[in-house]
């Protein structure tokens, strides 16, 4: 298969084993590599649960987490010869074979039921994770929440009064 230098790229940039800072334009196909290397890293016969993929938005999780799922789905329902087209696309170095097929078929059903799940989601919750597990550690209330935009502007208003009225 002959593939574009953009598509050569994008297959680098996506290598399991390689740590990489990825910067390219708007709509170039970022989201693209980050979720070809999560399936890359499935393959490889990485447990779902010792992924964690962190984004900023909500938005970019849940589009991360929607394409890898209908990927992985769409993997469980390919003939043979078109799924093995597909793992080659994604640039895996090895010879692809048989088991490679059968664990493709499976990552589906693997990603779904991994305790904890695979992990996609904002660098936000992520950290509110972490404290709620170790509040003591952290130093916080382990009842606490996170402050949304209108309880900071609410708060806001309030210091401002107080300071206001001389307290
Ligand atoms: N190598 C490729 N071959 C075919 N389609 C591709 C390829 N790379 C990306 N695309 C498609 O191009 C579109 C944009 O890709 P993607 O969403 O990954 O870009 P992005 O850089 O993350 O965009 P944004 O900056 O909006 O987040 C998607 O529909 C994606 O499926
Ligand atoms: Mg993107």
């Amino acid at each position: 298969m002959k593939l574009s230098d953009a598509s050569l790229r994008q297959i680098e940039a996506a290598h399991p084993g390689r740590s990489t800072w990825l910067a390219a334009n708007a709509g170039s196909g970022k989201t693209r590599v980050l979720t070809d290397r999560v399936a890359r890293l499935l393959l490889d016969g990485v447990m779902p649960q010792n992924i964690l993929c962190l984004t900023y938005t909500k938005a970019a999780a849940s589009e991360m987490q929607n394409r890898l799922f209908k990927r992985l789905g769409r993997w469980t329902m390919l003939d043979d010869v078109t799924l093995l087209e597909e793992l080659a696309a994604l640039g895996v170095e090895r010879d692809l074979g048989p088991d490679d097929i059968d664990r493709a078929r499976t990552l589906f059903a693997r990603a779904v039921e991994a305790p904890g799940g695979l992990k996609i989601q904002t660098i936000h919750s992520f950290c509110a994770a972490i404290l709620r597990r170790f509040p003591l550690e952290a130093g916080v209330n382990p009842q606490f929440v996170e402050i949304d935009e209108r309880a900071q502007n609410l708060l806001l208003d309030e210091v401002v009064e107080a300071i206001a009225d001389g307290q």
